[in-house]
């Protein structure tokens, strides 16, 4: 059977592990060409490319802070190098810096996490256009890595965050309204409680039993079942699908 990105590349931020990482893999069993961002997990970006050559794909990593323009040009240029062009975006790079009650909180720690949960998205797609104009290929995407929490309000002390993820869920509607006359497609994916080394750092506590409450499925998510969605949104089998929001969260329980 034919693989579903082949002769795609695509550069996918915050790479180095949970979802990006499990989207590498996803996008190399499909045939993609790939470029790893990270920040500081360099081991891990490593052993991403290494599994991503493994199964048969071209991968490089690259480290860019996505929060910093000059090192996202830096990314952009090496990518360009590398490719000329690219058919796909993740803009994946995000976290929950810190869990704090909303009135423990300063500017400092607000501006922070609306600093790498959106205006990272629009550095980075900003300056990743021309790379999405450069291919000829008629099918493009952009995905952008949002959360249940723009929904929500996120969990305990997520204020900031949540609200870093609803402007990436506007900003998608927004970008895709611009994009379109490009042929490039813009989708939100909104993962749930999915167990990566996010909840470790956030400190996220009892995940299950907040699954078992919140879940209809009564258990977390795991990084593939995200990363496959983002695959099939990458796909040509989507190319349909634009200006929207798709859940991977097992079915949360609103109110
Ligand atoms: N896990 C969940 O339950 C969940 C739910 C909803 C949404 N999400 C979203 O999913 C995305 C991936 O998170 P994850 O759960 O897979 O957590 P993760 O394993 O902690 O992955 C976060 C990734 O972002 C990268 N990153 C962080 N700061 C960066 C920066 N300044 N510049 C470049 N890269 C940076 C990290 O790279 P380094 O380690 O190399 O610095 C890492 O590769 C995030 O946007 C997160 O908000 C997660």
């Amino acid at each position: 059977m034919e693989k579903e990105l082949y002769g795609k590349k695509a550069l996918i931020t915050g790479a180095s592990t949970g979802i990006g990482a499990a989207t590498a893999l996803a996008f190399a069993r499909e045939g993609a060409s790939i470029i790893i961002n990270y920040n500081k997990s360099v081991e891990e970006a490593k052993k991403v490319q290494e599994k991503v050559r493994n199964l048969g794909s071209e991968a490089f990593i690259f480290k860019a802070d996505v929060t910093k323009e000059e090192e996202v040009k830096q990314l952009v240029d090496f990518t360009k190098d590398k490719f000329g062009s690219i058919e796909i975006l993740v803009n994946n790079a995000g976290d929950l810096i810190e869990r704090k009650p909303f009135i423990e909180t300063d500017l400092n720690y607000w501006r922070a996490h609306i600093d790498l949960n959106l205006t990272s998205a629009y550095i980075v797609t900003k300056n990743s256009i021309p790379l999405l104009l450069n291919s000829k290929n008629r099918d493009r995407s952009i995905i952008n890595v949002s959360s249940i929490a723009a929904i929500t309000g996120g969990g305990k002390g997520a204020a900031a965050y949540a609200t870093a993820k609803g402007g990436l869920k506007t900003f998608t509607k927004s970008l895709a309204k611009e994009l379109a006359q490009y042929g490039i497609r813009v989708i939100s994916v909104m993962p749930g409680l999915i167990i990566t080394p996010f909840h470790q750092k956030a400190k996220t506590e009892d995940i299950e039993g907040w699954a078992n409450r919140q879940v209809l499925l009564k258990r977390a998510g795991k990084a593939e079942e995200v990363a496959e969605v983002i695959a099939f949104l990458a796909s040509e089998r989507a190319s349909y699908i634009n200006s929207t929001e798709i859940f991977v969260d097992g079915g949360w329980v609103l109110g």
